[in-house]
C-alpha cells in the first residue's frame, strides 16, 4: 500500500514578485514540509523579506502560486492568509512600545473571540518564556532587545498558527540571545509547527534547519538538506570563507 505523502505546509511554484517594474523575485520554487524547519538564506537585498511579503499578500506576486497546506493563497488579502494558519514574526520585531508585554501578546490572538482560550494561550506562552511572565506588565518598549525577540515570537504563537514565518530573528542580538531564540524555534518545531526561517546567520540556522534554500538576486541559487547546504561548494565560498 502506498503511503499518501502529507501536504507540504508551503509550496511556492514559479513565483514572480515586483514592486515597480523590475522583478525582485524571479521564478522562485520552494517547498516547506510540514513539521520541519525550512530556512531561506541570503544576503542583504536578496529578496527574503519580499518572499514573506508575497506569502502574506502584502506584496502580491504577479505570477506563480503559493499553496498553504494545498490551498492557493497567492493574491489573497492578508487576513485571509492568516486565517489559513500562517503567522509572521516580522523583521525588526515591531513591538507596540507603549503597550505592555501582555497587551502585545494579546494582539497576536486578535482573531480569537473567547477570553478563556486567549488566557490558555497566554499561559502556554508564559511557560515557554518565564521571563515574559515575570514582566507581563512592563512596557514592551523598555524590554531588552533579546526580551523583545521573545515577545515577538510569543505574539506569533498566540495566533495558534500551523506555520510560522520568521524574518531574521537573530538580527541585532548578542550570541547568547541568538542561541536562546534558536532553541525556542527548535522547541516550536517540537510542538509540531512548521517553521519557515529567513536568516543571514548561516551557521546557526543550518544547525537547526531540516532543509533550506539560498537566494541571491531574487533567484534560488542553491537548495538541499541542511547537511547538503553546509557542504555545498558555492555556499561555503559565499558564507563560510
Ligand atoms: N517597498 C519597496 N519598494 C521598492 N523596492 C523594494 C521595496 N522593498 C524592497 N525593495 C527592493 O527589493 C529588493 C529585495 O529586498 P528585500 O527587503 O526583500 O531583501 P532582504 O533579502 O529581506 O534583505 P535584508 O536582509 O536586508 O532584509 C531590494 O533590492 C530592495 O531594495
Ligand atoms: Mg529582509
Amino acid at each position: 500500500m502506498d503511503a499518501i505523502a502529507p501536504l507540504p505546509a508551503i509550496e511556492i511554484s514559479g513565483l514572480y514578485t515586483a514592486y515597480d517594474k523590475a522583478d525582485v523575485l524571479t521564478d522562485v520554487n520552494i517547498v516547506a514540509p510540514a513539521g520541519q524547519i525550512t530556512c531561506l538564506l541570503g544576503s542583504n537585498g536578496a529578496g527574503k523579506t519580499t518572499l514573506i511579503r508575497s506569502i502574506l499578500g502584502l506584496t502580491p506576486p504577479h505570477a506563480g502560486s503559493i499553496k498553504v497546506f494545498g490551498e492557493d493563497v497567492a493574491g489573497l488579502p492578508t487576513h485571509r492568509v492568516i486565517a489559513k494558519g500562517v503567522a509572521c514574526i516580522p523583521e525588526g520585531r515591531r513591538m507596540f512600545p507603549k503597550l505592555t508585554v501582555e497587551e502585545n501578546l494579546r494582539l497576536g490572538a486578535y482573531q480569537e473571540p473567547a477570553e478563556a482560550e486567549i488566557r490558555r494561550r497566554l499561559a502556554e506562552v508564559y511557560s515557554v518564556f518565564p521571563r515574559l511572565a515575570e514582566r507581563r506588565g512592563q512596557l514592551a518598549g523598555t524590554m531588552s532587545g533579546g526580551e523583545q525577540a521573545m515577545v515577538s515570537i510569543g505574539r506569533g504563537l498566540m495566533g495558534k498558527p500551523r506555520v510560522l514565518l520568521i524574518d531574521e530573528p537573530s538580527l541585532g542580538l548578542s550570541p547568547l540571545y541568538v542561541k536562546e531564540n534558536f532553541r525556542i524555534i527548535e522547541n516550536v518545531r517540537a510542538q509540531g509547527l512548521t517553521v519557515f526561517l529567513v536568516e543571514q546567520n548561516v551557521h546557526q540556522t543550518l544547525a537547526i534547519s531540516d532543509s533550506g534554500y539560498v537566494v541571491s538576486g531574487g533567484r534560488v541559487v542553491a537548495q538541499g538538506s541542511a547537511a547538503e547546504l553546509r557542504n555545498n561548494a558555492d555556499v561555503r565560498a559565499a558564507y563560510f570563507g
